[in-house]
């Protein structure tokens, strides 16, 4: 008999989480303006909210803590996260950043103008906030396949080169660089394949144009080539990483994904041109350059993070669990974005509350109920995310409305997933009694899911 699949680790320390009951819970979400973000974290008893920051270090992890080296200029940590930047992902430059965001911002600082406009794959949301905040433009290129939730197709964050290549003709000289996020996080957590990272590479030597990687998930992308894309099962993680970075110029991080670390960011690039620019943004907004925002300590669990981040047997632990998640729904019936996605699995609201308006916010309507049915917090991923048109002022109604639910990495174990998929077949079981959604009350003008307040529409 075949042993079955299980973990690549063993527990080490443990964290209590705390169970509550649907009285309280009704209360906390309703003082909480149904924005699950305001939640206190101790009113959550599975927090799905993200796979950002959450996710458990190593034991290794925690003694290059001890090791962090804390001078402000030159510190060692500094050299073992470049050493380890540039050995997995062929990069000779790089600045730390606090965190992903702050990479996009130092990086869009020296490259993007008002009026510009920069095509990729379902830009992630503070990459778009980053590009609105310049008044300049974010252009989805991503293949049509990406938006049907019932398709299953192997790379759904691959880009449309038709798409593409009408944007760089008709504006190409707005265009900065284009941006492609791996794995695209946007529609699915779906991987981007090599073959189109090439294509997208021809393109933009082509129209002489930059090449930069949003690369929070840059690992599990690697992890999907290997199983999907013919002629990459025999090579290792490491070797698909460097090949899919081959065809970038420039990388921004959120470490606190694949590189498994609670806070962290960096920008990695080719040009000593751009360093040296990115250099002045960095010294103002995040710190000097060989810190950036970041402790030395925490340098140094993330240059470890890299090396355990691209390993096999954990992306397959981490990315079997997803899909165990997954596969559990689907038995149920429930709606997800097809194929299963590398760090969450996304719930199509449109498919599972059909009878509530788009006005009303189905995925946030569908979290929320969630939360009251078992604790468990999910994320919108739909018309409150995707804000309002920045000229017109209008809700922006994406063509997926998804609620997701991410999984922390090294975090949970299956139990937990079966709690998860339980909770979500019982609203399923009454998807049909669920006929009034939600209404805004109070916004910020940008990147409002964060702190908006709703009530019962
Ligand atoms: N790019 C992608 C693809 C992301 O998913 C994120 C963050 C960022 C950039 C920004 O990085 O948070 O370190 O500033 N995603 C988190 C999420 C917040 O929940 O998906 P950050």
């Amino acid at each position: 008999m075949d042993l079955p699949f299980s973990e690549s680790y063993k527990i080490k320390m443990v964290e209590p989480i705390r169970k509550s009951n649907r009285e309280e819970r009704e209360r906390w979400i309703k003082e909480a303006g149904y924005n699950l973000f305001r939640l206190k974290s101790e009113q959550v008893f599975i927090d799905l909210l993200t796979d950002s920051g959450t996710g458990a270090m190593s034991d290794k992890q925690w003694s290059e803590l001890i090791m962090g080296d804390e001078s402000y200029a030159g510190a060692s940590s500094y050299y073992k996260m470049k050493n380890a930047i540039s050995d997995l992902l062929g990069f000779e430059y790089f600045l730390p950043t606090h965190q992903g965001r702050a990479a996009e911002n130092v990086l869009f600082s020296v490259l993007i103008k008002e009026g510009d406009i920069i095509p990729g794959n379902s830009h992630f949301d503070t990459t778009k906030g980053h590009i609105e905040f310049r008044k300049a433009f974010a252009v989805d290129c991503t293949i049509d396949e990406a938006f049907d939730t019932t398709l299953s197709h192997p790379f759904k964050g691959n880009v449309d080169p038709e798409k593409l290549e009408n944007v760089l003709k008709k504006h190409r000289d707005k265009i900065p660089f284009i941006i492609i996020t791996v794995t695209c996080n946007s529609s699915g957590g779906q991987p981007v394949s090599i073959e189109n990272l090439k294509m997208v590479r021809q393109l933009a030597d082509k129209y002489g144009k930059t090449v930069v990687y949003d690369s929070a998930r840059f690992a599990e992308n690697a992890y999907f080539i290997k199983l999907r894309e013919p002629g990459y099962r025999d090579k290792t993680i490491r070797e698909i990483v460097r090949e899919m970075f081959s065809f970038a110029d420039v990388m921004t991080m959120s470490s606190k994904k694949d590189a498994i670390v609670n806070m962290g960011g960096f920008i990695a690039m080719h040009s000593a041109e751009l360093h040296c620019k990115a250099s002045v943004f960095n010294i103002m907004f995040e710190g000097y350059i060989t810190y950036g925002g970041m402790s030395g300590r925490d340098m140094n669990a993330l240059a470890q993070g890299l090396y355990e981040g691209t390993e096999f047997d954990y992306l397959e632990t981490r990315i079997r669990q997803v899909e165990y998640l997954g596969n559990r729904l689907m038995e149920f019936g429930i709606p997800l974005q097809q194929p299963i996605g590398g760090h969450a699995v996304f719930v199509d609201a449109k498919r599972f509350l059909p009878g509530l308006p788009k006005e009303e916010f189905q995925a946030q309507s569908l979290a929320v109920e969630l939360y009251r049915e078992a604790g468990v917090r999910g994320v919108e991923i739909g018309a409150l995310l995707a804000d309002r048109d920045p000229v017109s002022r209008e809700n922006r109604y994406p063509v997926l409305e998804l609620m997701r639910l991410a999984i922390p990495r090294r975090v949970y174990t299956n139990n937990h997933m079966d709690v998860v998929a339980v909770a979500l077949k019982n609203i399923w079981d009454r998807r049909n009694t669920i006929n009034k959604g939600l209404k805004i009350v109070k916004e910020a003008p940008i990147m409002r899911h964060f702190t908006v307040t709703l009530d019962l529409a």
